[in-house]
């Protein structure tokens, strides 16, 4: 009898994303009421491994989940509902033992959305352990990765890929879908191809509502319907905008899309804001230099108080002095993180 117990090892390395066309609304579960798009950043980044340990005496799904070294039950008991889900897909879920490392490069509790980055990294590695478990790769390996991260949490889906990503049915794209992301490549203009984002940390911690209770308090909105309709066609202007390169018809989109979203939130059957005193302070200052220099700059928001400042890669030392100068004494001791236009995600190599 062979007795050797089977022990594979995967990692990798995968970053959070920034909406420009929101994601808020669900039809059912985790799939989209209306299409977005994102792009992907390159610092904000979850790295996760996985060891697993076969075990064939095993009932059911079976992990230990350590998040920074530190065994964490509450974030295992999340995995373990999680992969419940994944199991009628990695049928061998049933069957491994899971060792689950997971580190971020963003200080937890920043503010800055990690389940994007979270979800997609484990989602890549459940696809890299299906390739050897079953010893045959995925004929759509990045497809299968962005189903199951969006499984996990939906803006996650846009994570398994670098650059700019469209999530969600939309009539102008062919090969979009609400189940996963798909990669726009060369429908970019020079001008969206090198931009940074510096998040502007203006509270940190845990927001008082999370996303997924915000997608759910959209059931009942007196204004769903009416924002689905906006929000598939800002996805279809964005796309156009995205090839044609026209920074000023940008900037108005994107900011009207951070805006609804808040006002959204606030305007919910039960009503909640996240934005706070300083969020609306750093917009008023980036709209005041935006119109006394005429610098190209804007802001994004997610869902919590944080602003992301976006410009062009070639404006960065301006903006950076502008943030240095004017912004910095809005964030919370002083705390911002330079991001810029990511590659997607890396696979670990374990030799
Ligand atoms: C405002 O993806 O965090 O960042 O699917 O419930 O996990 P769940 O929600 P989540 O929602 C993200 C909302 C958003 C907009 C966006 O990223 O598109």
């Amino acid at each position: 009898m062979n007795t050797q117990i089977k022990e594979i090892k995967v990692g990798w390395e995968s970053p959070s994303n920034i909406a420009l066309v929101k994601y808020w609304g669900k039809k059912d579960f985790q799939s989209p009421a209306n299409p977005s798009i994102s792009f992907t950043l390159n610092n904000a980044v979850t790295k996760t491994s996985i060891v697993a340990v076969e075990n064939i005496e095993q009932l059911g799904i079976s992990l230990e989940f350590y998040f920074e070294n530190q065994l964490n039950e509450a974030f295992a008991d999340k995995i373990k509902a999680y992969l419940e889900k994944a199991v009628g897909t990695f049928s061998w879920l049933n069957s491994y033992h899971l060792i689950i490392h997971s580190d971020n490069t963003f200080p937890h509790s920043s503010g800055i959305a990690s389940s994007a980055s979270a979800f997609s990294a484990i989602a890549l590695c459940l696809c890299s352990l299906h390739e050897q478990i079953e010893i045959k790769p995925l004929s759509n390996f990045f497809q299968v990765a962005s189903n199951w991260a969006r499984i996990g949490s939906g803006s996650a889906c846009r994570s398994v890929y670098g650059g700019y990503n469209l999530w969600g049915k939309t009539i102008v794209c062919e090969n979009s879908a609400d189940e996963y992301a798909i990669h726009l490549e060369s429908e970019i203009h020079e001008n969206f191809r090198h931009l940074t984002d510096t998040i502007l940390i203006i509270e940190k911690g845990k927001k008082s509502v999370s996303s997924t209770q915000g997608h759910a308090l959209l059931k009942n909105h007196p204004f769903a319907e009416h924002r689905y309709t906006i929000a598939a066609d800002n996805t279809i202007e964005l796309l156009n905008i995205l090839k044609t390169g026209d920074m000023q018809a940008f900037i108005h989109l994107v900011e009207r899309e951070a805006l609804m979203l808040h006002a959204l939130m606030m305007t919910s059957p039960t009503p909640f804001i996240l934005i706070k005193p300083n969020t609306l302070a750093v917009i008023e200052k980036i709209w005041d230099y935006r119109n006394q220099t005429g610098c190209e700059l804007l802001f994004t928001l997610d869902a919590g108080a944080n602003v992301h400042l976006i410009a062009s890669a070639k404006d960065n030392e301006q903006v950076q002095k502008f943030v240095k100068n004017e912004l910095i004494g809005y964030c919370q001791n002083g705390l911002y993180f330079c991001n810029e236009i990511g590659m997607g995600p890396k696979k670990i190599n374990y030799a």
